[in-house]
């Protein structure tokens, strides 16, 4: 027997169904509320509504879990490496050793851009915000590959994904290298996906580049952190313009504008720029004094779902220690105020009253600072590891039966009907 709500408006009265997942609170289902009872339901930021049926990623906020097709998140972080976390978000399942080293293979032969792409890059000032680029380039991608735009072709939907994740990283090195005014380095097949992407970041053609073992493996694990969230500002922004049936470049092109803001993948960069206007660990107390008069909020602390600890922020903050004592930096500044500030405010009423914690940006501007990059590229490497994310939401989307266009509605406040004035009879 399925459970139901009874909802009574006036005297009518409306049985809907109740939901169940796998995990996680039941969900009334009010599809029929409009028809059977003429009103609608409101919920702006959509803090109570479920707006679609998904199997790839689960967060249980309370508990501080994060499972991606089940497997827990520190696991893979430890045990996998991101290409094999592509692989699971795409098809549901961890892949054979056959099985990857054909989708190792896929993407890796995808990662060069057509030629002409790269007088994109030329168009933008020299100073543009690598983010910028990024929305534009990828855009542009469905320029370039016509073949893969068909979204109803199963065969093309899965080449549109391989060629995103697989050309993502050389859009992101090349936004990074105009802006330093450095050559383009162009993608090698004999690397890994991470170490690719730092050769094509850092090095240059006066001097031979080596890559890191241990910054090689911490960009991975950065890159598998940040893969898929959910239902996330900028994964729904990708289903919503994916639902009206735009091509995929296109649709990963609006997340990548969504990331962008500070609220959402911006706020490593802001958590960064706070750990340095903190200064140093006597400034702290001030600070959370600040914040507790309500001045200013703690950035990289605090999630919409996650009421403890964010299970990417520990991977995270191992991964920081790793980075910084591999380039000799255990006595970073900022690394002790970090380590300083969040033993204060675990402890603080202020903020265990609030269930506020650390969320994966507290740790990831210091770590990413340390590996070379400047703060600007921050929110790119977001959306670089997060393309995967995006991607597979799209197409769970598309290929769901009863996907339908997104299409909201709203409480109308403004003006009732009214005839229009002439200009010499208005005022
Ligand atoms: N510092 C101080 N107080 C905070 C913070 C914070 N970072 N976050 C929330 N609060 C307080 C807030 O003032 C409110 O207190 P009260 O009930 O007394 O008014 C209470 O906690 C609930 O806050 P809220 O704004 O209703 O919570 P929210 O779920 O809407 O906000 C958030 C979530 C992430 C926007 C917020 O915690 C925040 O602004 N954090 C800082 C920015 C940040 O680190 N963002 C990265 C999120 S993780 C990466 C990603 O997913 O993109």
């Amino acid at each position: 027997m399925v459970d139901t709500a009874k909802i009574s408006i006036g005297a009518k009265s409306v049985e809907l169904p109740i939901l169940k997942g796998t995990a996680g609170p039941d969900v009334v289902d009010v599809r029929k509320l409009y028809a059977e009872a003429d009103v609608f339901t409101y919920d702006p930021g959509f803090t109570s509504t479920a707006s679609c049926e998904s199997k790839i990623t689960y967060i249980d906020g309370d508990a501080g879990i994060l499972l991606h097709r089940g497997y827990p998140i520190d696991q893979l972080a430890e045990k996998s490496s991101f290409l094999e976390v592509c692989y699971l978000l795409l098809h549901g399942e961890l892949p054979t050793a056959e099985q990857f080293t054909e989708f190792d293979h896929n993407i890796t032969y995808h990662t060069m851009l057509h030629e002409q792409f790269d007088r994109f890059f030329a168009g933008f000032r020299r100073d543009a915000h690598p983010m910028a680029i990024m929305v534009g380039a990828v855009g542009a991608l469905s320029a370039f590959y016509h073949d893969s735009t068909n979204i109803d072709d199963p065969q093309q939907r899965m080449i549109s994904a391989h060629r995103m994740i697989a050309k993502m990283p050389t859009i992101a090195a090349r936004a990074f290298k105009y802006s330093k005014g450095q050559p383009f380095v162009h993608p090698r097949n004999d690397e890994s996906y991470a170490e690719n992407f730092l050769r094509m970041c850092f090095s240059v053609p006066a001097e031979d580049w080596k890559p890191n073992p241990v910054l090689t493996r911490a960009m991975d694990r950065i890159f598998i952190l940040h893969a898929d969230h959910e239902q996330n500002a900028s994964t729904s922004t990708v289903r919503l313009a994916g639902s009206s049936g735009a091509n995929p470049f296109a649709c990963i092109a609006a997340g990548i504008a969504c990331l962008w803001g500070p609220s959402h993948g911006g706020a490593n960069e802001e958590a960064l720029n706070m750990l340095a206007e903190i200064g140093s660990v006597e400034n702290i107390p001030e600070y959370v004094q600040g914040v507790k008069d309500r001045r200013y909020r703690l950035m990289g602390f605090g999630h919409r779902v996650y009421k403890n600890y964010d299970p990417r922020a520990k991977v995270m903050q191992a991964t920081c220690h790793e980075v910084l004592a591999e380039v000799g930096n255990t006595d970073d500044p900022l690394l002790k105020v970090a380590m300083e500030l969040e033993k204060i405010a675990l402890n603080d009423p202020y903020f265990v009253e609030r269930k506020l914690y650390p969320n994966v940006d507290f740790y990831s501007g210091i770590t990413l600072r340390a590996l070379g990059f400047p703060p600007e590229m921050f929110t790119v490497l977001f959306a670089l590891a997060r393309t995967v994310g995006w991607i597979a939401q799209w197409k769970e989307m598309v290929e769901d039966p009863s996907q339908k266009i997104g299409r909201p509605r709203q409480i109308y406040t403004g003006a009732a009907q009214r005839d229009y004035t002439s200009v010499d009879k208005r005022g």
